[in-house]
C-alpha cells in the first residue's frame, strides 16, 4: 500500500496518474480501477471510494469478464454498484445479501480482490483521501492485514534454496506493514517463521534476535499459542554457537510450555531437538528414551514430517553405538 501526500496542487494527483498511464508491476500490465473521496460526501457515505472503483472497473473492457466473479464472490458490492432491473431484483436480493453486515462486505471484497488479481495485478487508486470515510479506513486496513498475512504464509512454504532471502524480504515488509497499521496479532508466529527463515540462510544472530522480540511480544500480550516454538527455535540457534547449556534450558522451557498446554505436536518437536542435542553429548540411551515416550503416545500420522524426522532420529539413536 503507498500513500501519496503532500499539500494541495502539488502534483499528487499528477504523480499517480502518470504511473498509472503504463502501470507494470513484475513485467505484467495492471488493470486499474479509480475511485475518488467526494468532498461533498465528506466522509458520511460507507465505501464510496471502493464502490465507485469497483464500478468503473465493470465498466472498464475487463468488466465483462470480471461481472460473474464479483456476482458470485462480492453479491453485497454487486447489488450496490449495478442497477437491478425490477423483475430480477427479487431473486439477486435474498436475505443473505441484504444483511450484508461490514464484516461480510470486507470478506467479500478481499475474495473478490483475491481472485481477480490471480490473473492480473489490480490497481486501486484512491484520491483524494483527506475526504475518506471511516468504513473505507476500516476497509483497508483489514485488506492490509490479509494482504500481510497472505505474504508470510507464502513466503513461509518458499522453500527451494537461495530462496530465503526472497522470503526474508517478503516476511520483513509484511511485519513492518502490520505495524504500521497497528496490527499486532499473530505477530510472533510470524517472527518464528522470519527466525526460521534466517536459520536457513545461516544468519543465526538475526535469527536470534527476532525471536527475542517474538518472546518480548509473547510475554507482554500473553499471545502465547506458539511460545514453545519459540523457545525451541532459539535453543537450535544457540547450538550452532555452540551455546549448548543456554540451548538446553531453551529445550527444557520449549518442553515445560508445551507440556502445559497439552500441545502434543510442539512437544515431539522440543524433545527431539533437545535429544539431537544429548545425541551429540554421547547421552543416547537418554535422548532415545525421552524421545520413544513422546514419539509413542501418537498413533497416527506417523507420515508427516515431525513424525518422521523424530522416527529417523530413534533409529539412529538405536544403532549407533
Ligand atoms: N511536475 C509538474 N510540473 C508542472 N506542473 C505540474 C506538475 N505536476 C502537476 N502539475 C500541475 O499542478 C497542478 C496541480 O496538480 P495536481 O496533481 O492536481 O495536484 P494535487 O493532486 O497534489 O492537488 C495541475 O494543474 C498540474 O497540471
Ligand atoms: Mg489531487
Amino acid at each position: 500500500m503507498v500513500c501519496v501526500s503532500g499539500e494541495p496542487g502539488k502534483g499528487k494527483t499528477t504523480f499517480v496518474e502518470d504511473f498509472l498511464a503504463e502501470p507494470i508491476v513484475n513485467g505484467q500490465s495492471c488493470a486499474v480501477a479509480r475511485g475518488r473521496c467526494s468532498e461533498r460526501l465528506a466522509g458520511t457515505e460507507a465505501y464510496s471510494p471502493f464502490l465507485e472503483a469497483l464500478g468503473n472497473l465493470l465498466r472498464s473492457n475487463a468488466g465483462p469478464s470480471l461481472e460473474r466473479t464479483i456476482k458470485l464472490l462480492a453479491p453485497s458490492w454487486y447489488i450496490q454498484i449495478v442497477p437491478i432491473p425490477l423483475e430480477d431484483s427479487l431473486d439477486v436480493r435474498g436475505p443473505d445479501v441484504k444483511a450484508g453486515s461490514q464484516e461480510r462486505m470486507k470478506r467479500e471484497l478481499a475474495a473478490f480482490l483475491q481472485e481477480v488479481s490471480r490473473f492480473r495485478p489490480l490497481v486501486l487508486f484512491f484520491d483524494d483521501l483527506q475526504w475518506v470515510d471511516e468504513s473505507t479506513i476500516d476497509l483497508l486496513a483489514y485488506l492490509a492485514d490479509f494482504v500481510a498475512w497472505a505474504t508470510i504464509l507464502r513466503a513461509s512454504t518458499l522453500d527451494q534454496p537461495g530462496q530465503s532471502e526472497e522470503a526474508i524480504t517478503d516476511i520483513r515488509e509484511s511485519l513492518a506493514t502490520l505495524r504500521a497499521i497497528g496490527s499486532e496479532l499473530a505477530r510472533p508466529l510470524f517472527l518464528a517463521i522470519m527466525a526460521k527463515e534466517y536459520a536457513k540462510a545461516g544468519r543465526t544472530t538475526d535469527g536470534l534476535s527476532v525471536l527475542n522480540e517474538a518472546l518480548e511480544i509473547v510475554n507482554r500480550t500473553e499471545e502465547r499459542y506458539c511460545e514453545a516454538e519459540v523457545y525451541r527455535l532459539k535453543g537450535e540457534l544457540l547450538v550452532r554457537q555452540g551455546l549448548f547449556h543456554d540451548a538446553e534450558t531453551c529445550f527444557h522451557k520449549a518442553i515445560g510450555v508445551a507440556r502445559e498446554q497439552g500441545s502434543k505436536s510442539f512437544e515431539l518437536r522440543a524433545v527431539t531437538s533437545l535429544a539431537r542435542l544429548r545425541q551429540t553429548q554421547a547421552k543416547r540411551e537418554e535422548a532415545r528414551e525421552m524421545l520413544a515416550e513422546i514419539y509413542n503416545w501418537f498413533t497416527e500420522g506417523l507420515n508427516t514430517a515431525d513424525l518422521k524426522e523424530a522416527r529417523a532420529l530413534l533409529d539412529q539413536l538405536a544403532t549407533s553405538f
